[in-house]
């Protein structure tokens, strides 16, 4: 019964997704939603409205640049709604990328020879890179190793912690495998250990409901493009443990001095904002909060009451859905015959391999039939020449959201049964 629930509930969202209508996408099968995910009409819209009607740049008082400040101010609000903090705790910049090499870049000047810095071997280089160019400053950069199933190594980590080291980065879903990684856990051995931890939550924030306070972490960051939005990122700081690194004393000395305010958010927060993709992402908050609303409805669970409640009602639900396309992609995949797949996913990210096919030629049978799907590393570099080591470290990454379909799986399974190995 809540199967059939939920799969009328998300038919009717995927109906806000024009890039899915066929007469705009020519009947194609988008499959690669890890890489970048499409965009509800509202949030289209209100990208457009802002160029149109609300295009003012900061630093001034006249109304439509107050109202165009006011959005901005709001976009954190609705970011921290999102993520389960408060407004002042964040940052919004380019991208996860941008925002990860500032927080490392920061941290970095209170690290010097002797220093140890984790990072894990599940994560995308967005957070690996940064740490690992501190070995300049005479900083040992490790690396948590990942299990041969694919999951993050607890036994080497805590072997690793006794080495006490300052930072833990890690991510809380693997981009190229699906894997969680239970986030709470693996930041109380770090704190336990003195360290402070940076989260990537770009791969799991589409997926599952984030909760950063419970969690408990110090910084975390996402991309909204990746979370049906346009091109931006966030970031969250929590100030509680940052008292005696420079990120801290920085901040409160040299914002305040410029009248650029004194949350931590601010020293991350650089220069002129993506106003029109801010517009754009509120749209899509109010989306999902829509969604979460419908979702209560129809599913018959509490009435959420807060814009916090609607988003974790709607994330929830998208979580429970998405359960449902994961059991049936892992079928179709399981019973390709040669098929290797890689990791233990827990959301619908599925990399594989043909045995026997070169992973270019199996991605082009599958563009032949009308999927976009990705090949290659997806910057997973650290795990991916590890587990699809046999194929170059490469893969075909099928990667769903909750605006794909079981027919669409379905179309998956026919296409793979005339493959030749
Ligand atoms: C897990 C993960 N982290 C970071 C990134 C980089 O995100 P951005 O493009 O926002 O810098 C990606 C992009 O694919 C990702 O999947």
């Amino acid at each position: 019964m809540q199967e059939m629930l939920l799969l009328e509930l998300f038919r009717r969202m995927r109906e806000h997704f024009p890039a899915l209508d066929r007469e705009n996408n020519g009947g194609y099968v988008f499959f690669d939603n890890a890489a970048g995910a499409q965009l509800p009409l509202v949030a289209i819209e209100r990208t457009t409205e802002h160029l149109t009607r609300r295009n003012a740049q900061k630093g001034t008082v006249f109304t439509r640049q107050e109202k165009m400040q006011q959005s901005v101010y709001a976009m954190r609000e609705g970011c921290a709604d999102l993520m389960g903090t408060r407004a002042e705790r964040i940052a919004l910049g380019l991208n996860a990328t941008s925002l990860l090499a500032l927080i490392a870049h920061h941290m970095g000047r209170d690290l010097g020879k002797g220093d140890l810095v984790l990072t894990s071997q599940l994560d995308h280089m967005a957070n690996v890179a940064p740490w690992e160019e501190l070995r300049n400053r005479g900083v040992r950069v490790e690396m948590i190793p990942i299990t041969p199933a694919g999951g993050l190594d607890m036994a080497a980590y805590g072997a690793l912690l006794e080495q006490k080291p300052r930072i833990v980065a890690f991510g809380w879903v693997s981009n190229a495998t699906g894997t969680l990684v239970d986030v709470a856990r693996v930041a109380r051995m770090a704190h336990d250990a003195g360290a402070l931890t940076v989260v990537d939550c770009v791969a799991g924030a589409p997926h599952l409901p984030m909760d950063v306070e419970a969690w408990d972490i110090d910084f975390a960051v996402c991309s909204a493009y990746k979370i049906f939005g346009p091109h931006l990122g966030m970031a969250y700081i929590n100030p509680s443990r940052l008292g005696g690194w420079q990120l801290g004393e920085l901040v409160n000395q040299e914002a305040g001095r410029w009248g650029l305010g004194t949350s931590f958010a601010a020293k991350l927060e650089l220069g002129t904002q993506n106003h029109e993709g801010i517009a754009g992402f509120r749209g899509t908050l109010a989306y999902l909060e829509m969604l979460g609303t419908a979702a209560a409805a129809n599913l018959s669970l509490a009435t959420p009451h807060t814009r916090r409640e609607r988003l974790l009602t709607a994330m929830q639900t998208i979580g429970a859905y998405e359960q449902l396309l994961l059991t049936r992609l892992k079928r179709v995949v399981s019973e390709i015959p040669g098929a290797v797949m890689y990791g233990d996913p827990a959301v619908p990210i599925i990399a594989f391999n043909l045995k026997g096919k070169a992973t270019g030629d199996l991605a082009r049978h599958l563009d032949a039939r009308g999927f976009e799907a990705r090949t290659g590393n997806y910057l997973a570099i650290p795990s991916m020449v590890d587990l699809a080591r046999e194929f170059d470290g490469e893969a075909v990454r099928v990667s769903l959201l909750h605006y794909n379909t079981p027919a669409e799986i379905q179309r998956l399974s026919q296409a793979m049964q005339s493959v030749q190995p």
